[in-house]
């Protein structure tokens, strides 16, 4: 039985350099020798289209290439569940994420990748104000842990990054770039980040995304801040600024041409009924991209027409979205059936479209803290983004079931967001929400309304959000999931997966106890879900075999046993149940020190290997 050791990849967050690494050799398998790549090979084979020039095009700062390092470096961390502070946490498929985002992204790479349709984030703007989070290339995990006072009694003060700060932009970038590269690793193929900015940042923020997303892949839009035409009375300047930026960036160009621009041509004459579809007068609208053979990519199957003919091409929607439709009867198939599919769009029910790249006439962030503080009692959050704006880019970048995450999350407007669209369009879009629990000020309003963290107040704001929805739609609400599992940063449960492992005398004492004092099963049980990249909010049951505790996560795809004086009946009784679920893939996992003796141990194994389970491993 192996054990999961430090160095064994299971023990660690995504390895993203040799993730990479992996994808060159598939591509240019002549450029590896022994093992590592020849640099004057690849330059060779890549002939002209390397840039040798010394004056070259280049977006550059102080501490980048260290920034660019530290989303590669894996993280020595772990979520560990807080079921008691969670909202329907056995059936729930929202998260709730206390903890600095960069660990967290970095945590969430093997369970998370290229899942989530969108993101969308409101980082700090960087007016000198605000707080930007300060990473410790050395060790981030104990920084985190400092900053946030979870060593010592008192936090840190969290400092400002003034514009008096000879660093002031490179400050922000290096907190920015990293985040943003591990984020894209999540999106899937065909999904989006959009990102709130105002002018401090603008520049450096369409730079970083150009390089990271690629420069046909970004795109910026304005956000009209004005709610009803008027102007805060806080504007100074000669010209008022009457607006922010939404950067949207797309993980492919593929997701950029297919999903923006929904855009249906309305003409008053183009609406007719031919089916007497009940639902009242329709026109049809293009789903087809191009009229070539498909591209292979996730939009690019066969439709085949009611007269039998074949179109092998790139859609715009999913073949999972093309059969809903076609059930729904919502599909027309040009020419009396013998043409391609069309999208039926009916003249009763509101389409979203997006032709303008300038979001208007939502709320302002002024009547977002009132809703706010209608919700929570006075806690005077600087600047809360608009649910509704939050809402519009929602419909925009994501459908039905997909997975949208908010990274700078504070207040929860985002999940407040979701929730609403889930409750009005009758969808289960589900939200992961990360926060840093940043303490609240010592005399502020936040302080004496209970709310010790900004993580503190989003969570019970997402609790009342929840709330008030079942109020105002009872039934509705039965069908809508307005819960969430919340989870925090910390170190590893495991001392032998912390980096100390190398020090020998440290391992003999490890050898003896593995986990961390005052951690519990659970912690245990969340962090192997991580490891093995398996989703948070995957149905976990109990069982009791030959009186060991074993977890059943997804169906029988891991069991985990981390009970002690382990025996070959609970190898028995682990088989049964592998036999019951019958999974495609079953892994077990044990604690170390878990069996009555070695030689149980060793029948253990022999006794699953005869049920096929091969993959067994121990912590
Ligand atoms: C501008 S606010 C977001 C407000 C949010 N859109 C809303 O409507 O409430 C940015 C938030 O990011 C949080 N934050 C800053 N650095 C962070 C980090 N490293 N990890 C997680 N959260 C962070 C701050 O605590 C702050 O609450």
């Amino acid at each position: 039985m192996n054990k999961i050791d430090h160095n064994d990849p299971l023990s660690k967050s995504a390895d993203i350099v040799s993730e990479n690494i992996q994808q060159l050799q598939q591509l240019f398998p002549e450029v590896f020798k022994e093992g590592k790549i020849d640099w004057q090979e690849l330059q060779a084979t890549l002939g002209e289209h390397i840039d040798t020039e010394n004056e070259r095009f280049n977006f550059t700062w102080n501490g980048k290439s260290n920034a660019r390092k530290e989303a590669q470096k894996p993280s020595t961390g772990t979520l560990r569940p807080a079921p008691e502070e969670s909202v329907d946490w056995d059936t729930t498929q929202n998260l709730y994420i206390e903890g600095d985002n960069l660990e967290v992204l970095k945590l969430l790479q093997k369970s998370y990748h290229q899942k989530v349709k969108m993101i969308y984030i409101d980082p700090p703007y960087n007016t000198g104000k605000d707080f930007v989070y300060k990473d410790n290339y050395k060790d981030n995990l104990s920084n985190y842990l400092e900053l946030t006072g979870q060593t010592d009694d008192e936090g840190k003060k969290l400092s400002t990054n003034s514009d008096a700060s000879g660093r002031y932009h490179s400050n922000w970038l290096n907190m920015m770039y990293p985040r943003l590269k591990l984020a894209r690793n999540l999106l899937k193929d065909d999904g989006v980040i959009f990102i709130s900015i105002d002018d401090n940042e603008i520049n450096n923020l369409k730079n970083i995304c150009n390089e990271i997303f690629g420069e046909d892949n970004v795109e910026v839009y304005i956000w009209d801040v004005r709610e009803d035409g008027t102007m805060p009375k806080t504007a100074k300047k000669t010209v008022r600024k009457e607006h922010e930026y939404i950067v949207a960036a797309f993980k492919t160009t593929l997701a950029k041409s297919l999903d923006k621009y929904e855009s249906f041509k309305y003409q008053d004459n183009n609406w007719g009924n031919p089916d007497n579809d009940p639902r009242g007068p329709w026109m049809s609208a293009n789903i087809s991209r191009g009229s070539g053979k498909g591209s292979g990519g996730s939009k690019s199957y066969v439709i085949t027409n009611p007269t039998g003919v074949e179109f092998d091409r790139d859609w715009s929607i999913s073949e999972e979205e093309f059969n809903d439709l076609l059930e729904d009867n919502r599909i027309y198939f040009a020419d009396d059936g013998k043409g391609v599919p069309r999208k039926k769009i009916f003249q009763n029910e509101p389409v979203l479209s997006i032709q303008s790249s300038i979001f208007e006439k939502l709320k302002s962030s002024q009547s977002a803290s009132q809703n706010l503080e209608k919700l929570l009692g006075k806690i005077e959050f600087d600047y809360p983004k608009p649910v509704n704006l939050i809402e519009r880019l929602i419909q925009i970048g994501s459908s039905k079931e997909d997975v949208i995450i908010d990274f700078f999350s504070g207040t929860g407007s985002t999940a407040n967001a979701v929730m609403n669209i889930n409750n009005k369009h009758e969808s289960d879009r589900k939200f992961i929400m990360v926060q840093l629990p940043e303490p609240t000020a010592k005399d502020s309003k936040a302080l004496k309304e209970g709310f010790k963290t900004i993580a503190d107040i989003g969570k019970e704001r997402i609790r009342r959000a929840g709330n008030k929805i079942k109020e105002e739609y009872p039934d509705k609400a039965k069908e809508l999931d307005l819960g969430f599992k919340v989870f925090k940063l910390d170190s590893s449960n495991i001392k032998a997966w912390s980096p100390e492992a190398e020090n020998l005398e440290q391992n003999l004492l490890d050898a003896v106890e593995n986990i961390k004092e005052g951690r519990s099963e659970s912690d245990l049980l969340y962090e192997i879900l991580l490891k093995y990249g398996l989703d948070l909010t995957l149905p976990i049951t109990e069982h009791t075999v030959a009186d060991a505790k074993v977890f059943n996560v997804g169906a029988g795809a891991l069991l985990v046993c981390l009970s002690d004086d382990i025996t070959v009946a609970v190898a028995e009784g682990i088989a049964e149940l592998k036999n019951k679920l019958n999974p495609e893939i079953c892994r077990v996992v044990f604690k170390d020190n878990g069996f009555k003796d070695s030689a149980q141990k060793t029948n253990v194994m022999q006794k699953l290997k005869q049920h096929n389970i091969e993959e067994v491993r121990s912590i």
